[in-house]
C-alpha cells in the first residue's frame, strides 16, 4: 500500500490544517482578544502573563529534552550513564518552581476577581437573572425590565448583580467581562466599564440543561445620549398600533399569555420575559431566533418545536391567533 491508497499523505493534512484554521479569526463576535472594558483587559492581561510564562517554561523544557536525548542516547557498548536517586536539590528544585510558576498565574488573576466583583460607588447597577434559558436585564434605579438584550452606556461604571432561580448558570460576554457564574441562593458580582459603543455578544457558559446552547444575550454598550433615549422609550408607555395589532392585544389578553408575562398596563406574569417593550429587541428565545414576524408568530403557536426544552407551552391558538399576537408584540417598540 502506498500514501495514496492509505488516504493519508501531506497534502490531506495541509488541507486538514488549514480548513481549522479558516474557522479561526481575530476579531469574531465573541473573541476575547479584542478587550472592550476595563475588566476584559485585565483579563487578556492575565492571559498575556500565563501564555508568556507557559512559553518560557516549554522552551526550557524542550531544550532540556533535546540536550539530554543527544547526550545520553544508548551507544554501542557505552556503559549505563550514572544513574541518579533521591536528589534532594532536585527533588526541591522540581517542586518548587511549579508552586511558583502557580503563585505566577494566581496572584494577578485573584487580584481581577476581587478588583470586578466590589461595589463601585456611582456605578449603574443591573440585576441579570438567568433563567431557563434566557436572561433577565432589571435596571432598578431606572425602573426598566427587558429580557436579553441588555443596553449599557459607555463609559461609565456598571455592577451587574447576578442571580438567579433555578439552576447555575454563567454570564459571559468574551469582550465585556465574564465568565461569573449566576448561582441560586447568592448573589455575585460583576463590575465594569464598557468603553466603546457596539453590539456584544455573550452565551450562558455553564451547563444548565436542555437548551444551555441556546441561551445566548446581547449586550449593546450606547454612547450616553443614545443610552439616555433608549432608556427613556423602555420606560414610557408602548404605543400601541390599531388594526390587527389591536386585536392581538385583545387576544393575548384573554390568554394563557398573561400568566406568564409582563406587558406594563395588561399584565402582571413574572416567569418568562418581559414583552413591555418586546418590538424594540433584535431577537426573541435568547437570541435564537430573529424577532419578525413568521419566526414570532411559530414561537407563540409552538415554542418547544423551536427550541428543545422551552418552558412555554404550545397554547393550541390558530395560525390566525397567533399571527394577530405576533403583530401586537412587534408593534410594542
Ligand atoms: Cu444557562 Cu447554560
Amino acid at each position: 500500500m502506498d500514501a495514496r491508497t492509505r488516504g493519508g499523505g501531506p497534502s490531506r493534512w495541509l488541507l486538514g490544517v488549514t480548513a481549522l484554521l479558516g474557522g479561526c479569526a481575530w476579531n469574531a463576535p465573541q473573541t476575547s482578544l479584542v478587550p472592550r472594558s476595563d475588566f476584559a483587559r485585565a483579563i487578556l492581561h492575565v492571559y498575556a502573563i500565563i501564555t508568556w510564562a507557559a512559553l518560557g517554561i516549554a522552551t526550557v523544557v524542550v531544550v532540556a529534552l533535546v540536550v539530554i536525548f543527544v547526550r545520553f542516547r544508548s551507544r554501542e557498548g557505552a556503559p549505563l550513564p550514572r544513574q541518579v536517586r533521591g536528589h534532594t536539590l532536585l527533588e526541591m528544585s522540581w517542586t518548587i518552581a511549579p508552586a511558583l510558576v502557580l503563585l505566577v498565574i494566581a496572584v494577578p488573576t485573584i487580584q481581577v476577581i476581587f478588583r470586578t466583583q466590589g461595589q463601585v460607588s456611582g456605578a449603574l447597577e443591573v440585576v441579570v437573572r438567568g433563567r431557563q434559558w434566557w436572561w433577565e436585564f432589571a435596571y432598578p434605579s431606572l425602573g426598566v425590565v427587558t429580557a436579553n438584550e441588555a443596553h449599557l452606556p459607555a463609559g461609565r461604571a456598571v455592577s451587574l448583580r447576578l442571580e438567579g432561580p433555578d439552576v447555575i448558570h454563567s454570564f459571559w460576554v468574551p469582550q465585556l467581562g465574564g465568565k461569573r457564574d449566576v448561582v441560586p441562593g447568592r448573589v455575585n458580582r460583576l463590575t465594569f466599564t464598557p468603553d466603546t459603543p457596539g453590539e456584544y455578544l455573550g452565551q450562558c457558559a455553564e451547563f444548565c440543561g436542555t437548551s444551555h446552547a441556546n441561551m445566548a444575550m446581547r449586550v449593546f454598550v450606547d454612547a450616553p445620549e443614545a443610552f439616555e433615549r433608549w432608556i427613556a422609550a423602555q420606560r414610557a408607555p408602548a404605543v400601541e398600533a390599531p388594526g390587527p395589532a389591536a386585536a392581538g392585544k385583545a387576544i393575548f389578553a384573554r390568554s394563557a399569555c398573561v400568566g406568564c408575562h409582563t406587558i406594563q398596563g395588561v399584565s402582571a406574569g413574572l416567569v418568562g420575559p418581559d414583552l413591555t417593550h418586546v418590538g424594540s429587541r433584535t431577537t426573541i428565545a435568547a437570541g435564537f431566533l430573529p424577532n419578525a414576524k413568521g419566526p414570532l408568530t411559530a414561537w407563540i403557536r409552538d415554542a418547544p418545536a423551536l427550541k428543545p426544552g422551552a418552558k412555554m407551552p404550545p397554547l393550541g391558538l390558530s395560525e390566525a391567533d397567533a399571527s394577530a399576537i405576533a403583530d401586537y408584540l412587534l408593534s410594542l417598540k
